[in-house]
């Protein structure tokens, strides 16, 4: 049974546009962190539902998520100051497989990019590839590169690197040198087209993808999702089965 934590908040920046990087303190409760888990946070005392946020960057004393303010709740969460106290039930969620081979592509989009910061730290060892796209204003590239020597930019206005998707840098990157792995986080639109690519190219891919929750523990049964396994459709729970699940076993929406 997961604990509530109760994290102060050691920083809150605004990193472009709102888009904000807000570290806590990594309290004994948290024990290991997979890249790729979540946690399920109480925006503000006044709000009682909590939202989902990935974790993004683990280190000895604190844990960074960045928050992209999509509605109240996480408009909520951006406005939390320096000294507050956090509420936040975690880490939850499977998080991602690390050792699928040598050669990894990992592709994010958007506000996917934040837990994928986590997962590059923990790949290191192997010969990875980053492509980030966002529809505008970049951001955590720069501590990308801290752990990749290869990281490229796609924005859909042109402002930053390549002009147009993120996916036309993966099919570009796998016609040249091919992958063993591709891992992959960001808005379904762009899930669904790594998955595509991924099977037209013949490479296995881990998809971490986003529901709507509720308890966020497996209970409520609100983030239900559909996947294809040998024995048929199962229906799994995002919160706790996922959010990663291998990419050709997802089944998106129609
Ligand atoms: C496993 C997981 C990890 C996530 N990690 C992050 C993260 O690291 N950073 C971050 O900023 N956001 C993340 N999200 C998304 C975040 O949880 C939602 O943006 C947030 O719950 C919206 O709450 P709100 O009260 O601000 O907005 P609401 O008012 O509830 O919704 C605002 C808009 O966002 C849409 N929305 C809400 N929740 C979701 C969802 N789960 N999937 C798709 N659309 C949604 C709504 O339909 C609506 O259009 C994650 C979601 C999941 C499931
Ligand atoms: S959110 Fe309740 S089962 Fe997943």
């Amino acid at each position: 049974m997961k604990k509530n934590l109760y994290c102060k908040i050691l920083n809150n920046i605004e990193i472009a546009p709102n888009i904000h990087k807000i570290e806590i303190e990594r309290v004994d409760g948290f024990g290991e962190i997979k890249p790729g888990q979540f946690l399920h946070i109480k925006c503000s005392d006044a709000y009682l539902l909590r939202r989902p946020i990935s974790i993004s960057s683990v280190e000895k004393d604190r844990v960074g998520i960045v928050v992209r303010k999509a509605g109240e709740g996480t408009a909520l969460l951006c406005d939390r100051k320096k000294g507050e106290i956090l509420d936040v039930l975690g880490p939850l969620g499977n998080g991602f497989t690390i050792d699928e081979g040598k050669n990894a592509i990992v592709v994010g989009g958007g506000i996917g990019t934040a837990p994928l910061l986590e997962l590059v730290k923990n790949l290191k060892e192997k010969d990875i590839t980053v492509l980030l796209g966002y529809k505008d204003n970049p951001y955590l590239v720069e501590e990308f590169k801290e752990y990749a020597k290869a990281v490229e930019v796609a924005t859909e206005d042109g402002s930053a690197g390549y002009e147009g998707y993120v996916t036309d840098l993966l099919k570009r990157k796998l016609e040249k040198d091919g992958a063993d792995i591709i891992y992959s986080c960001g808005p379904e639109i762009m899930l669904k087209k790594v998955q595509q690519i991924a099977s037209e190219y013949k490479v296995k891919s881990q998809l971490s993808i986003e529901e709507r929750m509720a308890c966020g523990v497996g209970a409520c049964l609100v983030c239900t999702c559909k996947v294809a396994t040998d024995d048929g459709v199962k229906h799994v729970r995002t919160c706790k089965d996922g959010p990663v699940f291998s990419g050709d076993e997802v089944m998106f929406h129609e």
